[in-house]
């Protein structure tokens, strides 16, 4: 059975003062959840003070996104090597880097490679916009996205990706996909994809979560579908309250 996985995607939220508040607070409850991962996605400068704060538990640590270059003259940017042995895992392709950062299919995939070529998890985000959806295209968007996403990479790296179904008009929206909705694409067209890339053996073993306003109050119907296997979460993260809730929920509904 697929372990769930539920990331905090921070965003650009928290001093590092507010990040080891979070920590002080939600360390041991989060460590004692068995049966579900669980994981900080945090802006950069947060990452070292969080290494440190987090060590001694099995809450994993990631970034939110990283170039795909090891090194060279591109002021602001973060990479790989940069990256190795501090976290676990980065966000890479978020609807927010996409439309407001210039990233693309092509872009992601590169960073995808480079992630995997360095031992870090890519969470691979991904999703349709709001007029996609209305005009009935989410499943070619999302399957398109996918398979640009995954170009090249090879079935025993591809095993290590975590997938993220995050439709655009869902995410801060306070509005979520309906659990059915976020299923049948989760199920029917992204392991579907991955089945035909890599085989329905693989595609099963993969794990694909939900973003889009998971929050307490919706998450024990979204995690009820069979074909989620967690979320990747920005508002409700930001506090201990609504968080720890999630990755309790992801635990119940798999055990
Ligand atoms: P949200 O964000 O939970 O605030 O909708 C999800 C995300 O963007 O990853």
């Amino acid at each position: 059975m697929r372990t769930p996985i539920i990331a905090a995607n921070w965003k650009m939220h928290k001093t590092i003062q507010d990040a080891l508040d979070f920590v002080k607070e939600a360390k041991d409850d989060l460590n004692a959840i068995t049966g579900s991962d669980k994981a900080i996605c945090a802006p950069a400068v947060l990452l070292a003070p969080l290494k440190d704060a987090l060590a001694g538990s099995n809450i994993l640590l990631g970034a939110q996104n990283m170039h795909w270059e090891t090194h060279g003259a591109f002021t602001g940017e973060i990479s790989p090597l940069m990256l190795q042995g501090l976290v676990d895992l980065v966000i890479i392709g978020h609807s927010e880097r996409r439309q407001m950062f210039g990233e693309t299919d092509e872009t992601v995939n590169k960073k995808i490679k480079a992630a995997l070529a360095h031992d870090i998890t890519p969470i691979f985000a991904f999703g349709e916009t709001l007029e996609q959806n209305q005009s009935g295209e989410a499943a070619i968007i999302c399957s398109n996205q996918v398979k640009a996403g995954l170009d090249g990479i090879q079935v025993d790296d591809a095993k290590r990706v975590i997938l993220a179904y995050e439709p655009i008009w869902a995410i801060g929206t306070g509005i979520s996909a309906t659990p059915e909705d976020a299923n049948r694409i989760i199920g029917s067209v992204v392991r579907a994809t991955l089945g035909e890339l890599y085989g329905e053996a693989v595609a099963q073993e993969m794990r694909i979560q939900y973003g889009g306003s998971m929050k307490p109050a919706n998450v024990e119907e979204l995690m009820a579908q069979p074909e989620l296997d967690g979320g990747l979460v920005g508002g409700a993260s930001l506090n201990p309250e609504t968080f720890i809730p999630l990755v309790k929920a992801a635990a119940a509904a798999r055990s």
